[in-house]
């Protein structure tokens, strides 16, 4: 058949591709241009409509820095890095979850988000990381394990947060200066503690295009208060997470479609005193305790 006598582009297309393109490719590609064609059938997409998506699509590029990220900012609120990051939580846990032995699944992952900063400071257990900060100090301690309760020692915890305002040290300044964020070793009992804040609500960044389309859907731009965790150790499958404060607002509509119900911790308030490292409070402060779990890598 011509190309001029082509009734149906969809299939025309795909016969262009070439016997040896990578078998995975093949599939990808393939699927994008079946999805891509059926949307514009199943909309019935006009040229205008089509031009204003190009135009929406160049600014997200045109928005990209070397410290923002528009096109994973897009992902994020429409959902699909969340869902590539719980799709690949699956497949590299299914022995763990497949395993009748096992007392616990594995923590459960969440998006990673754009604040993430390798080669934190590594401070011994009990460290203050929010001293000084804006926000209530609070006291988070807990035990990493495996999914059959083993401790697992010197495990790394690869802690780091929005201050008690919801802004990241990112975001401040030039943004040259580490702050709120630390990497912490377990015990030989797969303990950790260290203080930091209680972390707050805030917007992710709605100055640009996807605030635009945040706004078209009639959505607001806010994730509920949380703290990221990494937590790894070789021989075991790492996790990215978060700890969400259990009396946050925008618990059920974060923009990034991240809570999960395993990852809500409840802050307990504490009135001014002793804190279980002895050290004497003089103004309010919580305690938030939550115990990780850790999927066995396969040999
Ligand atoms: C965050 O948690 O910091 C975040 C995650 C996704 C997009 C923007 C911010
Ligand atoms: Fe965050």
């Amino acid at each position: 058949m011509s190309q001029h006598q082509t009734t149906d582009i969809t299939q025309a297309v795909l016969a262009r591709l070439a016997d040896d393109c990578d078998p995975r490719f093949r599939q990808i590609i393939t699927a994008v241009v079946k999805h891509a064609h059926a949307l514009a059938r199943e909309v019935d997409l006009k040229p205008d409509e089509w031009m204003a998506a190009i135009q929406f699509l160049t600014r997200v590029g045109q928005t990209c820095d070397a410290k923002r990220q528009e096109f994973i900012l897009l992902s994020d609120t429409l959902g699909l890095s969340m869902l590539v990051v719980q799709m690949e939580q699956e497949r590299r846990s299914q022995a763990a979850l497949a395993d009748a032995s096992a007392s616990a699944r594995p923590t459960e992952a969440t998006v990673q988000g754009p604040f993430y900063w390798q080669g934190s400071p590594v401070l011994p257990l009990g460290s203050d990381i929010g001293e000084g900060m804006p926000g209530e100090p609070a006291w988070y301690s807990g035990r990493i394990t495996d999914t059959h309760g083993k401790p697992i020692a010197n495990c790394c915890l690869d802690v780091w947060s929005g201050d008690g305002e919801g802004i990241y040290d990112m975001q401040i300044g030039d943004g040259s200066e580490m702050r709120l964020r630390a990497r912490f070793h377990t015990d030989e009992d797969g303990r950790y503690r260290f203080w930091s804040i209680k972390p707050y609500y805030y917007p992710v960044p709605s100055d640009g295009p996807v605030g635009d389309m945040l706004r078209a859907m009639g959505r607001h731009p806010n994730r509920p208060g949380h703290i990221h965790m990494m937590v790894y150790r070789d021989g075991y499958v790492p996790v990215t997470t978060h700890l969400f404060a259990h009396d946050s607002p925008y618990l059920d509509s974060d923009a990034v479609f991240g809570v999960r119900d395993s990852l809500i911790v409840e802050y307990q308030p504490h009135a001014p005193g002793t804190a279980p490292d002895g050290r004497r409070m003089d103004k309010p402060w919580h305690s938030a305790g939550y115990d990780f779990v850790l999927a066995e890598a396969a040999a």
